[in-house]
């Protein structure tokens, strides 16, 4: 088989950049681990920048999106029981949009299908070949032996346990890792959410989060010791734990109900670095993680697509390949911002086993700062609905 560009991984980045470039007239084939089902079992974040809004009109796949998803102009902070809120729209003209990650990979699914799109899944056993030359293959097999698709360019959209990072040498990569001491624990119900913005909260027992999918469809969260399994949380003793994390007034309004998932999943800050190595060009988790504190997961992963998307364009269309030369220092230019950010957020809100009674002081400090100071809001607002591209 041949294509122009093969897409390992058919999560929202890989989806999305295969419909991108088929608006476009590039071929794509999209090979994916699991199957579209599994896939669509994954609970992820639903915070999107407008960045990433502009990409899926872009590839026309967003009636839905503008139909069923939420802006919001601002969020609340809360530590103990003061609250305040950064107003968004306000202090950077900007908003974001809550629309879950399932959907909206559920809707690039529905129009790569619409289009013809080739999306391989069940593959097994997936290696990258000859990525440094102008010749690169990729060899899987998705139970019928051994397969191989001949292609101009690669990108590795599989994620952070995907093959297609391990495929830079060592001596070539570098990865920079921070693991924090705690996980999350999120509980999705079907409930009205506590308020109508997220409400990010630092509490004396530790971190929490309240956010939502839809009118009738909540997503809480709360940080959790790395030892704890979700066998230890019942529905009883998460609300329990929840509420005394957030301000009293929140609490009491707070509406409970049988939780229809419940994960945890540690936190981890990673890069790696370069993103490209020949034709093979890392995207999202393959090559960066954040924390889940700033809702930069999902909005990362854009940001590397629109600069490949456009690179690839540039190079098919215009025989410029400057954006496929430069497209590693471009993404992680942005990248090591949204890092920064990520890392912030998650040092500002939680607590961490080793806090020193001085470190807490400091944490409480830059938690009144940002409550009284609108430049320090700016600073957050501009972050949080998306640096530029
Ligand atoms: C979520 O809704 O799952 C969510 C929202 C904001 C975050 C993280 C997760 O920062």
């Amino acid at each position: 088989m041949r294509t122009q560009v093969a897409i390992i991984g058919g999560g929202p980045s890989g989806l999305l950049l295969s419909q991108l470039l088929h608006c476009k007239g590039i071929d794509t084939v999209v090979l994916e681990r699991k199957t579209r089902d599994y896939v669509l079992g994954r609970i992820r974040a639903g915070v999107l920048e407008v960045g990433f809004v502009n990409l899926m009109r872009e590839a026309g796949v967003a009636t839905r999106m503008d139909a069923e998803s939420f802006t919001h102009d601002g969020t609340c902070i809360a530590y103990g029981n003061t609250q305040f809120r950064i107003d968004f729209k306000a202090l950077t003209g900007t908003s974001v949009v809550v629309y879950g990650q399932t959907e909206l990979t559920r809707d690039l699914y529905d129009a790569r299908q619409a289009m013809g799109g080739q999306i391989i899944f069940n593959t097994d056993n997936v290696q990258i070949h000859d990525a440094n030359t102008d010749a690169p293959y990729i060899t899987y097999d998705a139970g019928q032996g051994e397969q191989r698709i001949d292609c101009d360019y690669i990108a590795g959209c599989d994620g952070f346990h995907g093959a297609s990072r391990p495929t830079i040498p060592d001596k070539i990569r570098r990865d920079y890792e921070k693991a924090y001491p705690f996980g999350w624990l999120g509980v999705l119900s079907e409930t009205p959410p506590v308020h109508h913005e997220l409400i990010y909260s630092s509490s004396d027992r530790g971190f929490a989060l309240c956010s939502m999918r839809h009118a009738n469809l909540s997503r809480y969260y709360i940080q959790v010791p790395l030892s704890d399994g979700v066998e230890k949380w019942s529905d009883a003793a998460f609300w329990d734990e929840l509420k005394r994390r957030l301000p009293d007034e929140v609490a009491e309004r707070l509406i409970t109900g049988p939780s229809i998932e419940k994960s945890i999943a540690p936190l981890r800050s990673f890069v790696t670095e370069p993103m490209r190595w020949g034709r093979l060009f890392l995207c999202g988790d393959a090559a960066h993680i954040v924390p889940p504190t700033g809702a930069k997961g999902l909005n990362t992963a854009a940001s590397d697509i629109h600069y490949l998307y456009n690179a690839l364009i540039a190079a098919y269309h215009d025989k410029d390949i400057d954006g496929l030369a430069h497209y590693s220092d471009r993404a992680l230019a942005r990248i090591w911002k949204a890092e920064r950010f990520s890392w912030w957020m998650t040092n500002l809100l939680h607590r961490f086993p080793d806090q020193s009674a001085f470190d807490l002081k400091m944490q409480r400090a830059d938690q009144e700062f940002l409550a009284e100071n609108e430049a320090a809001q700016k600073v957050l607002a501009q972050n949080y609905v998306g640096l530029a591209y």
